[in-house]
């Protein structure tokens, strides 16, 4: 009898637990526990797909032009973006923008290391219909949708013209130069030289360091060694302009020398203008927010410019806590 009350207790026992694990699997199945949100889970409502292919990930200002991007994206869930990175190398770029195109992605953004060697499958893409919005630096000719960035030739020229009137028109000039097969680096220098002509001003030393801080300060290390008196450096990027000041802070003459850089950043170049580090910055706006929304436009079928020129200010120690000082045409 006990045996049988036993045995009748476990029977109960057995059959809640079945009843038990056949309402978990129901729930599970029938998705009655928390549906994914319409609103977190863009994927299921994204319509388009854009690419975005950024030569390098290594320097701050390419950080936040992504990060610029998202914040743009993250406002319509109609569109997706893939991003890839081609950290530095222009083969790994062009292989990429290639698995983009045979994604078949509806717009690419592009953010190229160097113009000639990326030229042809951005062209590539534009002819088989995908928009391209080219960001930051060029490739050649027209075949793109649309360039979004700063006027480089305007940045150099009102930082060679701030040179001059910094040094009342004479002095000794190192100018160490962003990556001379990339457009910004060739406009920052012959814009320089622009706003440069016609004064005292002595250029005793430039280098290709090819936007990147180590090269930077190498290349300083070399100009320190060589000459005596420098009086300025005009680095093409801020990185760049820190490069230097550390090799001369190594060296211990970074106070007889003015630094001038270009980015401003918030983070970066503005904050070593606070730190009087650099004499002064120009800003290089990143266009990341600019292409999300021309991206939009180009997708719902609007016409848009061919070009599109950001503006840009300079920040010294005197402005800076007024927001800096727009360039003048
Ligand atoms: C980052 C960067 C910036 C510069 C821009 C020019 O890679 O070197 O510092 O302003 O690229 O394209």
């Amino acid at each position: 009898m006990s045996t049988c009350i036993l045995k009748g207790r476990n029977m109960k026992g057995t059959i809640s637990l079945l009843i038990i694990t056949l309402l978990v699997g129901f729930i599970a199945l029938t998705g009655c526990s928390k549906k994914p949100s319409d609103k977190g889970d863009k994927s299921t409502k994204a319509k388009w797909t854009i690419g975005m292919s950024q030569c390098n990930l290594g320097e701050p200002w390419r950080v936040q032009m992504n990060a610029d991007v998202k914040m743009a994206a993250d406002k319509h869930p109609e569109i997706k973006v893939v991003y890839k990175d081609a950290q530095n190398d222009t083969l790994k770029q062009r292989s990429q923008m290639e698995e983009f195109i045979s994604a078949g992605v509806n717009l690419i953004i592009i953010s190229p290391k160097e113009a000639a060697p990326l030229t042809p499958v951005v062209a590539q893409a534009y002819q088989k219909g995908i928009p391209v919005i080219v960001l930051d630096r060029r490739v050649l000719g027209d075949q793109y949708t649309c360039f979004i960035g700063a006027d480089n030739k305007k940045i150099g020229k009102a930082a060679g013209k701030w040179i001059v009137d910094k040094l009342g028109g004479k002095g000794k000039v190192v100018e160490l130069m962003g990556l001379m097969t990339s457009t910004p680096g060739q406009d920052r220098h012959s814009g320089f030289r622009d706003g440069t002509k016609g004064s005292d001003l002595e250029i005793i030393f430039e280098a290709d360091m090819k936007w990147l801080e180590p090269d930077s300060r190498k290349e300083m290390e070399s100009a320190l060694a060589r000459f005596d008196k420098i009086d300025l450096v005009y680095a093409h990027n801020d990185p760049g302009a820190h490069g230097a000041y550390l090799a001369a802070q190594a060296a211990g003459r970074e106070k007889n020398i003015i630094f001038v850089g270009i980015d401003a950043l918030p983070q970066e170049g503005q904050a070593y203008v606070k730190q009087g580090i650099l004499q002064a910055s120009f800003e290089y706006p990143t266009g990341g927010k600019e292409a999300i929304e021309l991206g939009l436009d180009i997708l719902n079928g609007k016409k848009v410019e061919k070009e599109v020129t950001l503006s840009s200010r300079v920040f010294t120690k005197d402005n800076i806590d007024a927001g800096g000082e727009w360039l003048k045409e």
